[in-house]
């Protein structure tokens, strides 16, 4: 039975994966909430033969996930700037729009801005302006004179700031996966643009995710699971193209995407070679998908005995990074407090809380140090580097990372 795909709305929707009941990802509880009954939905995915749009099939309202404090205003948990290496990585991205792009117009808007991260590597902070719903994090990001707007973006939003000045560059990290109303965003961003403006968006690649099993991508935030040939077909119905497109390690295999309006920039050769490459995969047929969910559904039978082998061994496991990925994988493969003691994070706010469905305590890093666990989970398995280079006692003292993908193993490690 087919369904109706939410970007081209004819009934060409197919369902490929059904995960079941699942918790909001980011929904992490307080001890007073663990007896109360939780929110869950169905979550399933399903990709969409006219359109190649792989996406969510059932929606979570934002309120599920985005808690307000007690002022009323929108708070979120995640900090960009906790992580060094992300740090970096949105640095040198900073760099490339302002020597490539930048040159008559020196206006850039990033929507989903969060701390300030990236805006705060542009040299003329003057001309750049930041869009992020989260009041809390948006503050901070003010504290550095990056000017804020506190909201989510809209077509209405783009609007009065198109008409005091258009940008050159719109930029958004790990923001476009999630917008519900994705025509409404791109007119938004089209308008917004000046003529030769250029939109970059750099999400998680649905082909690394196929490629590397990575089904812990999938949560209620993470609506679109782009290819370059879905994206193809959506920028076209606003006069846009892709022009170029480059891969990034960051977040598990992102695609950086440069979109401008129609034949205002050469194709690249590289965004050619990635279009060849979808093409051999077959990501326009349902073919690709429903391999990935015989290769998922194996690995969470090899990841469980692993684990619970380990266990019967009387072995200490714990996990690492509170990640949206590790409830996915903690609910999909049914591993609790019973099996993990907790879940170190080095984030202050999630510290002192639950795991969303499984509700594994979550403590600091400090707890991990003078613990004397065997194996730790490494659910925040894309930051791995940086966690391997900062756990050098755990590792010395021969405790070892485990993770689940592509195929499930203990991460080698010698000095
Ligand atoms: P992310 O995959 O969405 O970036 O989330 C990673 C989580 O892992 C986040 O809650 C912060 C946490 N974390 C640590 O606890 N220690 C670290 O060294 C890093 C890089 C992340
Ligand atoms: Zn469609």
């Amino acid at each position: 039975m087919k369904i109706e795909c939410k970007v081209c709305n004819r009934k060409t929707l197919e369902e490929f994966i059904n995960f079941g009941d699942m918790p909001a990802a980011n929904a992490f509880l307080k001890n007073e909430d663990l007896d109360k009954s939780e929110y869950t939905y169905k979550m399933a995915v399903g990709f969409c033969h006219s359109c190649y749009m792989t996406q969510l099939i059932n929606l979570v309202p934002y309120d599920k996930y985005i808690i307000p404090d007690e002022t009323g205003k929108t708070n979120y948990a995640f900090f960009s700037s906790t992580s060094k290496f992300m740090e970096k990585h949105f640095a040198k991205f900073a760099e490339e729009v302002e020597s490539r792009f930048l040159e008559g117009n020196k206006k850039v808007v990033e929507i989903g801005s969060n701390d300030g991260i990236m805006l705060k590597s542009f040299e003329d902070r003057k001309n750049v302006l930041g869009i992020e719903p989260s009041y809390n994090v948006a503050q901070i990001a003010r504290k550095q004179s990056i000017e804020t707007i506190a909201d989510f973006f809209s077509q209405d939003l783009a609007r009065k700031i198109a008409k005091e000045k258009k940008a050159r560059a719109v930029i958004s990290t790990n923001v476009f996966l999630n917008i519900i109303d994705i025509h409404d965003f791109v007119k938004g961003v089209q308008e917004l643009l000046d003529e030769k403006g250029v939109f970059i968006t750099e999400d998680p690649y649905l082909l690394d995710i196929l490629e590397k099993n990575s089904y812990d991508q999938i949560y209620d935030e993470h609506i679109w699971y782009f290819s370059l040939s879905s994206l193809s077909k959506l920028f076209p119905i606003y006069d846009m193209e892709i022009f170029d497109a480059k891969k990034q390690e960051v977040h598990g295999g992102s695609m950086r995407v440069y979109i401008a309006r129609k034949n205002n920039y050469e194709k690249s050769e590289r965004l050619k070679n990635y279009l060849e490459k979808e093409k051999q995969k077959e990501i326009n047929t349902i073919k690709p998908y429903l391999e990935f969910v015989k290769r998922i559904e194996a690995n969470k039978e090899k990841f469980v005995s692993l684990i619970i082998n380990f266990k019967k061994q009387g072995k200490k496991i714990v996990s690492y990074g509170a990640a949206s990925k590790g409830t996915i994988v903690q609910n999909y493969c049914n591993l609790g407090p019973e099996i993990i003691d907790y879940v170190s994070d080095s984030t202050l706010y999630k510290q002192g809380l639950y795991t969303p469905g499984k509700h594994i305590p979550i403590v600091s890093p400090e707890v991990f140090h003078n613990d004397n666990a065997d194996y730790a989970i490494l659910f925040a398995w894309n930051h791995v580097e940086e966690i391997m280079e900062k756990e050098q006692e755990f590792l010395k003292r021969g405790g070892r990372f485990i993770v689940h993908l592509p195929e499930p193993r203990i991460l080698e490690y010698s000095e």
